[in-house]
C-alpha cells in the first residue's frame, strides 16, 4: 500500500474582516500519497491558495486563522506541533512554487547566490558543498548550462528560465513536498509542456509528492494522480484523475469539462460556466453551487450536500445522489 505524506481532516481556514467572516476554506479533507500528485483545481477565489498556506503555517494572522481540523505529517499533527518543530519541518520537508517567479527571486542576487544560500540555510553545507549541489539542482531541472545560468540575475532569464530556476531553488531543502501554485499560469504553452515534465520527473526520481495546484482542468491529465475539484472553500468532488475525467459527478465538475477546449472538434465558443463564484462571505445556504446549477432541487437551496460514495477512491458532495444506496 502507498504512504500518505499528508493527511488534511476538516481543515477549515477563516480570515475576519471587517465586512465579515471570509470562509476561504470550510472544512475539506483530502490524503496526499508518497510519490503521487494530487491536483487542486477550481475557479479563482475557491481556496486552493489558502489551503497551500495552510499547510506551510503562512496564513497572514490577523486577519487569517486555521479555525479548525488537523493536518498531518506522516503521524504529526502540524497544527498540535511546537512552533520550533514546526518551522524545521515546514522548512524542510515541505517547499512551495509560486506561480510568480520574478517576484518570489530576489532581483539583487544571482541564481546561483540565492540557491547557495539556501543550499547552506537548509543542509547546513560549505560553500563549496553547496554551490555544486546548486549546479546539479540546476542540471536537474533542465537548464542546459548551470554555470552559465548561475551568474545571471533574475530579470536576465526567461520567464521559463525563471520558473525553472524557482523550482531548482525550492528543491535546495530535498523537500518530501512539492506544493505548486498555478506553477504553469505565466507561462506560454511550450514552456507549460516543459515544466510539467520536470514536476513529472520529480516526481519518479527523486519519490516526491506534488501537491499541484491549477484552475486549469486540461493539464491535471498531464501530470495529476488524483484530483479535488474545489467550489467555495470545500469540496465538490474527488476522484483518480481518469475517475473523474471519464466519469464526473458533480454538474460543477460537469460543466468545469464541458468548458475545456475541444481540441477534436473547434467549438464554436468556448463556454463558461454561467454565474459568478459565491461570496465567501455570505455564502448561500446548502450547497454552494445551487445558484449556478441547472440541476438543483429544493433541497440544495436548504441542506450542505453530504459525501455520495461514487466508486473506490470516488467521492461527491452531491444532492443528487443521496437517494441511491450504496
Ligand atoms: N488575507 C486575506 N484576507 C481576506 N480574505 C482573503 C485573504 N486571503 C484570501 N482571502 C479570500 O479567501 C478566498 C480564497 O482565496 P484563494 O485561496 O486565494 O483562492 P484561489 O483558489 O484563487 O487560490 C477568497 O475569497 C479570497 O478573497
Ligand atoms: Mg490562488
Amino acid at each position: 500500500m502507498t504512504e500518505t505524506i499528508l493527511r488534511i481532516r476538516n481543515l477549515r481556514t477563516y480570515f475576519f474582516t471587517r465586512r465579515g467572516t471570509v470562509k476561504a476554506v470550510d472544512g475539506i479533507d483530502f490524503d496526499l500519497l508518497k510519490s503521487k500528485c494530487l491536483c487542486l483545481v477550481g475557479e479563482s477565489g475557491c481556496g486552493k491558495t489558502v489551503t497551500a498556506l495552510s499547510i506551510l503555517g503562512l496564513i497572514d494572522s490577523p486577519p487569517g486563522r486555521i479555525v479548525g481540523g488537523e493536518i498531518y505529517y506522516n503521524n504529526l499533527n502540524l497544527l498540535e506541533c511546537p512552533p520550533d518543530q514546526l518551522r524545521r519541518i515546514r522548512g524542510k520537508e515541505i517547499a512551495m512554487v509560486f506561480q510568480d517567479a520574478q517576484s518570489a527571486l530576489n532581483p539583487v542576487f544571482t541564481i546561483g547566490n540565492q540557491i547557495v544560500e539556501q543550499v547552506k540555510l537548509h543542509l547546513g553545507a560549505t560553500t563549496r558543498e553547496a554551490k555544486e549541489k546548486a549546479l546539479s539542482l540546476l542540471e536537474e531541472v533542465g537548464i542546459p548550462t548551470p554555470e552559465k545560468v548561475a551568474n545571471y540575475y533574475p530579470h536576465q532569464l526567461s520567464g521559463g528560465m525563471r520558473q525553472r530556476a524557482m523550482i531548482a531553488m525550492s528543491l535546495s531543502c530535498d523537500p518530501q513536498i512539492l506544493i505548486a501554485d498555478e506553477p504553469t499560469t505565466a507561462v506560454d504553452v511550450t514552456v507549460k509542456a516543459q515544466i510539467l515534465d520536470i514536476f513529472n520527473q520529480l516526481k519518479n526520481t527523486r519519490q516526491m509528492s506534488l501537491l499541484f495546484i491549477t484552475h486549469d482542468l486540461g493539464i491535471v491529465s498531464e501530470i495529476g494522480d488524483r484530483i479535488l475539484v474545489m467550489y467555495g472553500g470545500r469540496v465538490a468532488e474527488a476522484a483518480t484523475v481518469s475517475g473523474l475525467l471519464n466519469n464526473p459527478k458533480h454538474p460543477y465538475t460537469a460543466s468545469l469539462i464541458r468548458c475545456l477546449p475541444d481540441i477534436t472538434q473547434v467549438k464554436d465558443r468556448l463556454e463558461t460556466i454561467p454565474g459568478t463564484v459565491p461570496s465567501l462571505i455570505d455564502p448561500p445556504g446548502g450547497c454552494l453551487f445551487h445558484p449556478r446549477c441547472d440541476k438543483a432541487l429544493a433541497i440544495c437551496r436548504e441542506e450542505t450536500p453530504p459525501p455520495f460514495i461514487v466508486a473506490e477512491g470516488h467521492t461527491v458532495f452531491c444532492h443528487l445522489y443521496s437517494h441511491l444506496e450504496r
